[in-house]
């Protein structure tokens, strides 16, 4: 693990321009980070995908349940449940037969929302998986008999360009049988000032989220980049609908990174790219979902058309 951190670390800041990856923002103190966006009010897309789930939840279970048929409802990332729960509620109250499986790379979050959710579903049956995405569908894909609902919420499919992510989600395809569904959540192009403000929000959290990404380096592998020596600036191009941040090193320096053994150099406003956000429109979306060889069976998205939550099958 630290080994694939150390050597993609030396390959992005060795690339010229410099690029590091955003998986590598959540360690602990990241997800801790990653939390107080989520609360920010200028982070709409948690509270979209949450109004989402609390208007629309009884239209979902019926287009993704059939009654007397048992399901597997698998979610990639799962994080702290904070929106599955209120799907979570609604089906155990509909008395619906299914089974939970959050999968997570993080030990430490599946634990905690494994714990939350024993003390206040005691009727739900909760299987959490910890591991990569794929190794863990692969595994599901042996006790193949069980119907598969996989969700994929937050938007987190916009940290992938639009080939990568048909890449991710063609894997995904090849796990699934015609009975199953795919559920994701994607943020929707809108109004660019909207998308920057969730970006930069003036308390500086965005940035710190950011910056943390040297930090850990620092703490990781006994570098000394100097936080104050380098600024958080997003960029969003409303034609492809990215929303990329970078790391803008705000003077000529010299970074030493001890376990690399290595130091690089960094020109005044030299940029380090960190992270893409991609937003589709419902075009796109379809677009997205054929060259991955499924369809769109149907698209939930808030008040505003801000935020989707699409449904898919196989074509
Ligand atoms: C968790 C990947 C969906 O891209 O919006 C939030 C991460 N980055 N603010 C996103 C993030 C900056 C977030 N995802």
């Amino acid at each position: 693990m630290n080994n694939t951190f150390a050597t993609d670390i030396l390959k992005g800041l060795s690339e010229y321009p410099k690029a590091l990856s955003s998986k590598y923002f959540y360690d602990a103190k990241g997800d801790l980070i990653f939390q107080e966006i989520m609360n920010m009010p200028s982070y709409y897309l948690t509270n979209c995908e949450y109004d989402i789930f609390q208007q629309q939840k009884d239209d979902i279970l019926n287009s993704i349940h059939t009654q007397g048929q048992k399901f597997q409802l698998i979610e990639l990332g799962a994080g702290d449940g904070y929106k599955t729960k209120v799907l979570l509620q609604h089906f155990v109250d509909k008395q619906a037969d299914f089974e939970y499986i959050p999968v997570d790379i993080s030990s430490h979050v599946l634990s905690q929302l494994s714990k939350d959710l024993r003390k206040n579903f005691d009727s739900l049956e909760v299987s959490p998986m910890q591991g990569d995405y794929f190794h863990m569908l692969e595994q599901l894909g042996v006790d193949g008999n069980t119907k598969k609902v996989i969700m994929f919420l937050g938007s987190n499919i916009g940290n992938f360009s639009f080939e990568k992510a048909t890449d991710f989600l063609k894997q995904i395809a090849h796990q699934l049988n015609k009975d199953d569904y795919f559920f994701i959540g994607i943020d929707l192009k809108k109004d660019p000032e909207v998308i920057l403000n969730a970006y930069n929000d003036p308390e500086g959290i965005t940035a710190r989220f950011n910056l943390n990404l040297l930090r850990r380096i620092n703490n990781d592998l006994g570098a000394d980049f100097d936080l104050l020596g380098f600024k958080h600036y997003p960029v969003y191009d409303p034609q492809t609908g990215e929303c990329r941040s970078y790391l803008l090193s705000l003077k000529e320096q010299t970074v030493s990174i001890a376990d690399l053994e290595t130091a690089f150099k960094f020109e005044k406003y030299e940029s380090i790219h960190t992270e893409i956000s991609r937003k589709y429109s419902l075009k796109e979306i379809e677009l997205l979902a054929d060259a991955a060889g499924f369809k769109v069976v149907k698209n939930f998205t808030d008040e505003r058309g801000y935020f989707v939550d699409s449904l898919w099958k196989l074509k």
